[in-house]
């Protein structure tokens, strides 16, 4: 969803390019339609990330001091990168996200998450309800995200909060106090993340290694905090309240039917965790007859790129397979398309073939809410429990 105040706008048929104020009064282009979000993301000359971190809400100066006591600096580094150093960056990245290190950790997630299922079966089966948010999705793809690269030595809870707080204050409304408060918990994690650049091992010391400044070596892992583990936890979550309706798409993981990467591909397309994200125009130029001129702020609308009927056969159906599922936007497209997807498809996958058949006669009791926000959907529990008051069923696949 976009800003709930474009809701109205939300509702009406969609123009290809729509015009939408902000809450702030900045005027921005929405892009609708498939082929030219891809058009945008594929020209990274016209079309240039650098404001892809740019709050939403301009920071008052409280905040902005509360971020330079920190010493907070986001220099141009991975997503909001144009510069000559982005493809030697993302090379460091990709490296140390390469998909046969991705693959090696499969076996020990699939172990986490059954073992996980089984508490969470057992305490559905005694009539509680539990949280697969909490107690499941939330920090699985940070444990997994630690093991492949090396992260300062932080509870997990510190650094969600900190995830959370960040993509709150980039991307939501806000009012001054609310920013202030987040600028705090940001600038004090970002902290801790210099500390750790200047000495740390594996990617930080690879970053330092290649020449990379200290600002760059904290931005690259600030960035990667955030996108590399609460976009996915929230992924899971999504896809997993979208299973607990899609009784059919589960019978069919159990008969071997449906296969789970189509799952995952389908959940990507109708539930992406990132359901905007921002270009700026470098050069006057036009899209699908709108004018746009240079130093417009684009978003691009992936969510409904996804659901683009010139593109899928039944754009609001979960039809696992079906035509045109897999050309969702979902991680972008280009130069900066998201470095960490087969991560991100290797966990849904171990949690959708894991944890489905839990929500065969389960009710759900509380869907996930999400906030107010133009990128992130940030869902905050997903609590369900057995639907008979008799223990749920035991089929697996
Ligand atoms: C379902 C989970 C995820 C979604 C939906 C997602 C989506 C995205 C999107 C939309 C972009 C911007 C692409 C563009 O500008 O064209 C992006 C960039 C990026 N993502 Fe992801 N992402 C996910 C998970 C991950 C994970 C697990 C990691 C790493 C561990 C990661 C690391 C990155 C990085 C480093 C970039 C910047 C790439 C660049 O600018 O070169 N993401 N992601």
């Amino acid at each position: 969803m976009l800003f709930r105040s474009w809701g109205s706008a939300v509702e009406a048929p969609w123009p290809d390019v729509a015009e939408v104020t902000d809450h702030v009064g900045v005027r921005h282009l929405v892009v609708t339609r498939h082929a030219q979000v891809r058009q945008v993301l594929a020209d990274p000359v016209s079309y240039r990330p650098d404001n892809a971190l740019d709050a939403m809400t301009p920071m008052p100066v409280t905040a902005l001091r509360m971020l330079a006591g920190h010493r907070f600096r986001l220099p141009p580094t991975l997503a909001n990168n144009s510069g000559a150093s982005h493809p030697r960056i993302r090379a460091i990245v990709a490296d140390a996200l390469h998909p046969t290190r991705v693959a090696a950790q499969r076996p020990w997630l699939t172990a986490l998450v059954r073992d996980r299922v089984a508490r969470l079966r057992a305490t559905l089966d005694a009539g509680h309800s539990v949280d697969l948010y909490a107690d499941l999705a939330a920090d699985l793809p940070l444990l997994v995200l630690a093991r492949l690269v090396e992260l300062p030595d932080a509870p997990v809870g510190a650094v969600k909060e900190f995830a959370r707080a960040a993509l709150e204050l980039f991307w939501a409304p806000l009012d001054a106090d609310r920013q202030v408060a987040l600028a705090g918990e940001v600038g004090r994690f970002h902290r801790v993340l210099r500390d750790f650049a200047a000495t740390g091992g594996g990617l930080a010391a690879d970053l330092r290694n290649a020449g990379h400044p200290p600002d760059v070596v904290v931005g690259a892992l600030f960035f990667l905090l955030v996108a590399g583990q609460e976009t996915t936890s929230q992924f899971l979550t999504l896809l997993l309240h979208r299973l607990a309706g899609e009784p059919a798409v589960r019978a069919g993981l159990r008969t071997g039917e449906v296969a789970v990467g189509d799952v995952v591909e389908e959940g990507l397309r109708l539930e992406p965790p990132i359901v905007t994200w921002r270009r700026v125009a470098a050069v006057d130029s036009t899209l699908g007859g709108t004018p746009v001129p240079a130093g417009t702020g684009l978003v691009l609308w992936l969510g409904r790129a996804g659901r683009d009927p010139a593109v899928v056969e039944s754009p609001d159906e979960f039809r696992p397979g079906q035509r045109g599922s897999r050309r969702h936007l979902a991680f972008g497209a280009g130069a900066h398309r998201c470095v960490g997807d087969m991560l991100a498809r290797m966990e849904a996958a171990v949690v959708v073939a894991e944890a489905a058949p839990l929500l065969d006669g389960v009710r759900v009791i509380r869907p996930p809410w999400c906030p107010d926000n133009l990128t992130f959907r940030m869902p905050d529990a997903f609590v369900v429990r057995s639907a008979t008051g008799r223990p749920a069923g035991r089929t697996g696949f």
